[in-house]
């Protein structure tokens, strides 16, 4: 299974890529970690991104398509769960030529209503991410999702691959409804 996960920020994705990589038996593979973990082991790579980070601003796209890729060569041939990337429609497209088959069995949205969204990061802020803590960086990531982003649902119906889920239930419950999805377009009984 090589399953991606789109959504605003706070829609989900990290919580449920991990359960569905659990369930599955398969890497999970988070865009912003392997950024957020060059930050913090103080790399080039690390020292060029945080202040993106920071702001809320996306990684350009030639640095973030090599740390992923380089992640994904790692991963057994069982396949991963990728969130946070791709997050835009040339990344996108860079990665499906990179890819023979595409990067991309199946591909989930996440949908939940912006104002759902920043209460969940709201609250997530004293955990202490540094792109939580300031209201107006909440709003300019949730802007880029709107601006960039969100065309990829477009990009991914168009390839008949993309499944849609309501993120605004319990964890558990949007994990079962994905596994559902997921069936439903494998054409299981
Ligand atoms: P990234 O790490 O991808 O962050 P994001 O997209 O802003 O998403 P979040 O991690 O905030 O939210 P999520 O959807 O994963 O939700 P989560 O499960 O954490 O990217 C960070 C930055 O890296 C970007 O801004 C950019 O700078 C850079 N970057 C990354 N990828 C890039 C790319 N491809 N190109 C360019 N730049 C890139 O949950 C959020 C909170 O909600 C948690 O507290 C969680 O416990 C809670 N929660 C989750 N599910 C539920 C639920 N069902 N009910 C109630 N609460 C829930």
């Amino acid at each position: 299974m090589r399953l991606v996960l789109l959504g605003a920020p706070g829609a989900g994705k990290g919580t449920q890529a991990a359960a569905l990589a659990e369930h599955f038996g398969v890497p999970h593979i988070s865009s912003g970690d392997l950024l957020r973990d060059q930050v913090a082991a103080g790399t080039e790579l690390g020292r060029r991104v945080a202040d993106r980070l920071d702001r809320g601003e996306l990684v350009p796209d030639g640095i973030v398509t090599e740390a992923v890729e380089d992640a994904l060569a790692d991963t057994p041939s069982s396949g991963y769960v990728l969130e946070g990337f791709p997050r835009t429609v040339s990344q996108a497209r860079r990665a499906d030529t990179l890819h023979a088959e595409g990067l991309a069995d199946a591909v989930v949205l996440l949908e939940l209503a912006d104002d759902l969204a920043r209460q969940r990061l709201a609250e997530r802020a004293a955990e202490g991410r540094s792109d939580d803590r300031d209201p107006e960086v909440i709003e300019r990531r949730l802007r880029r999702f709107h601006a960039v982003t969100e065309p990829l649902v477009a990009y991914y119906r168009g390839r008949g691959v993309l499944a849609t889920v309501d993120a605004d239930q319990p964890p558990e419950a949007v994990t079962v409804d994905i596994l559902a999805a997921l069936d439903a377009e494998r054409g299981a009984p």
